[in-house]
């Protein structure tokens, strides 16, 4: 074990997660994505500390109920800084989630190459937050500035007690909405010319579609062990704990390359047959 740092993936995501500072949360994310693939990480210990009940957070930005999160639109500076700020937030979400995902989840019988999924996916998320900071930062914004609301942490906690159910919340639908929406997104950046903006979310879109992979190779594994039809298991665990809507228009093509074929997610759709 070097000095100082933690000798087990799970301390080490633990220690990222609990990190308040945000530039600091993506380093130790990275350094603990680095020192993992490098095989210089254990899995576990007893020493371990706990998992904690929230992610580290800074005092900003303030958390208020969604309908007071400022307007979006890709039209004006403000909107767009408005947008950028937003998908900031979801990837530090993101980064939380995936890190939370390899520090709870680390005693299941799970092959190795699970938390290398994993911490490919927390490693990608700090570099989007990253590249969303830097453009708010010149656009004369910062993370922070702006509020945001709470409703995506909410929104998974429901699914603590369970892997499948984590997977099929996270990846399937919260990261595969990501891919529904962001082409139109991206098409609207480019016609009012901001490419800047537009590169940084193309990467994202790429990186987003091997998230979407990794949580439906999973999910299908899980439910293969124990002998259980995926898109069934998928559509139970939805009704269960998913408050929000699944709804169309799908990005059927770049989530059928993730794996996630429409018969898991078409009959959801309030506007399905
Ligand atoms: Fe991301
Ligand atoms: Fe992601």
């Amino acid at each position: 074990m070097t000095e100082g740092l933690p000798g087990t993936l799970r301390a080490a995501a633990i220690a990222a997660l609990s990190q308040a500072d945000l530039g600091e949360k993506a380093r130790l994310t990275t350094a603990a994505g680095e020192r993992w693939f490098a095989r210089r990480l254990g899995l576990s210990a007893p020493t371990d500390p706990a998992l904690p009940s929230r992610p580290g957070r800074p005092s900003e930005p303030r958390l208020v109920p969604p309908r007071e999160v400022p307007r979006r639109s890709v039209h004006t500076p403000e909107g767009r800084i408005a947008m950028i700020h937003a998908l900031a937030h979801i990837e530090l979400n993101a980064i939380d989630l995936a890190l939370d995902i390899v520090a709870r989840f680390c005693g299941q019988p799970v092959p190795r190459s699970f938390f290398d999924g994993w911490m490919t996916v927390a490693m990608e998320e700090a570099k989007h937050f990253g590249l969303l900071s830097a453009r708010l930062a010149a656009l004369g914004s910062r993370y922070g500035a702006l509020p945001a609301h709470d409703g995506l942490w909410q929104a998974v906690e429901v699914t603590s007690h369970d892997l499948p159910s984590r997977l099929a919340i996270v990846p399937l639908i919260l990261e595969a909405r990501g891919l529904d929406v962001t082409p139109s997104l991206l098409a609207k950046l480019a016609e009012v010319g901001d490419h800047e903006t537009a590169a940084i979310l193309d990467i994202i879109y790429n990186d987003e579609k091997k998230h979407v992979a990794i949580g439906a190779k999973w999910f299908r594994f899980l439910c293969a062990r124990q002998r259980i039809d995926p898109a069934r298991r998928f559509q139970e665990i939805v009704r269960e704990c998913f408050r929000g809507e699944v709804k169309p228009p799908f990005n059927d093509r770049a989530r059928a390359e993730a794996g996630l074929t429409p018969t898991f997610y078409r009959s959801l759709s309030p506007l399905s047959s």
